[in-house]
């Protein structure tokens, strides 16, 4: 089935490339950015991004279905990210302060 009408993709490839980012590491989380990287694609009206993320969260769960991930280790997952948000979260919160600081000393 075709999922991007623009770079001419289609869900086979896509699944395909989900699957070589997980054979790298099958804890990273997958972004539609990296899977078209994976192609030597980018995306371009990223119209299709939705279902490009429909696709990475079907394949990962398959996957991690497949290799019967111990339960220890999806817990440890949700704790990594967990502390990415908040890392996030936090680097964002700076941004703001900056921000501020910036607007008023303007
Ligand atoms: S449909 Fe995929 S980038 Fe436009």
């Amino acid at each position: 089935m075709l999922v991007c009408h623009c770079n001419i993709i289609t869900e086979r490839d896509i699944v395909s490339s989900i699957q070589e980012l997980l054979t790298e590491d099958e804890w990273r989380l997958i972004t539609p950015l990296q899977v078209y990287h994976v192609m030597s694609k980018r995306g371009r009206c990223c119209g299709c991004f939705p279902k490009v993320v429909d696709i990475i969260v079907k394949t990962t769960e398959a996957w991690h279905r497949e290799k019967a991930t111990p339960e220890a280790e999806v817990v440890d997952f949700v704790g990594r990210l967990r502390a990415e948000h908040d890392r996030m979260a936090r680097q964002q919160a700076e941004a703001r302060a900056r921000m501020r600081k910036i607007r008023g000393a303007a």
